[in-house]
């Protein structure tokens, strides 16, 4: 039986038992043509080489938590409209939760899933562009879900940890698809404008004046906005500046 099957009318669902990453098996099967639909779904019980942004690894714990890839084709959109798809996966992450884990639930400038101070899941997308053309989006998504030994990652934290309960990975990763396909629907229907401030809305640290990290420099500063190509727009007594991922962070 296939849950699935009705998700973006991607007619596969697949789940590996252990696998690299999903997003490089995906990538992999893309590059030898592998008839894909959009909204196909790759899970892997196991990752042995999950990546994370900025060359981080991503870690979980084999058979507690989701790590899965989606296959999105946004032709309808710009290359410098990429950061909607990141709106678009983030909202749908955080309207997914919400239901179960409320007010705390923040995104974290550009894409991740904190609740509190502690990061609960992160997205990694990779574009496929050819010449001007933009292909593909790879949309890695790993959410801790049962693990609950986060020993050497010092702000990680799970749904359990959180709630005292144990979850059922398809059960969540089916209320995670329905809720990718209906924000995608929406993008794409509608645009991105109320998207976008649903990602504002939840964004974690939103006007509070904070201490960020800049190029190893301590400053307190006061996130005010995000730009529409997806840049971070702090306050600095006054003086706003942008800032790409990597140039700014948050000091925990
Ligand atoms: C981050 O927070 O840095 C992004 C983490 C993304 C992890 C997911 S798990 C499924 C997919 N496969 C990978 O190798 N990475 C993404």
């Amino acid at each position: 039986s296939n849950t699935f099957s009705s998700f973006l009318n991607g007619q596969k669902f697949i789940t590996l038992k252990s696998i690299s990453s999903t997003n490089d098996y995906l990538k992999e099967e893309l590059s030898k043509s592998a008839p894909f639909s959009e909204g196909t779904v790759i899970m892997a019980e196991e990752q042995f080489g999950g990546r994370g942004q900025s060359g981080n690894k991503w870690l979980s714990e084999s058979g507690k938590n989701l790590t899965f890839s989606i296959l999105l084709k946004p032709s309808f959109l710009n290359p410098i409209q990429q950061f909607n798809i990141n709106i678009v996966i983030c909202v749908a992450i955080y309207e997914a939760l919400y239901p179960l884990l409320g007010e705390e639930l923040a995104i974290k400038w550009p894409n991740d899933i904190y609740v509190g101070d502690r990061k609960l899941g992160g997205i990694l997308i990779e574009n496929i562009l050819q010449g001007n053309e933009w292909r593909e989006s790879v949309v890695g998504i790993g959410i801790n879900v049962n693990q609950e030994d986060f020993s050497g990652l010092k702000n990680a934290c799970s749904i359990k940890e959180l709630l005292h309960r144990e979850y059922i990975l398809t059960d969540l990763l089916y209320d995670l698809c329905k809720s990718i396909e209906k924000c995608y629907f929406q993008l794409k229907n509608q645009g991105i404008a109320d998207l976008q401030l649903v990602y504002k809305k939840a964004l974690y640290g939103l006007n509070e004046v904070r201490k960020f990290n800049l190029e190893g420099v301590s400053v307190e500063g006061k996130i005010i906005d995000v730009a529409d190509d997806g840049q971070l727009i702090v306050d600095f007594n006054g003086h706003s500046a942008r800032f790409n991922f990597k140039e700014i962070e948050f000091v925990f």
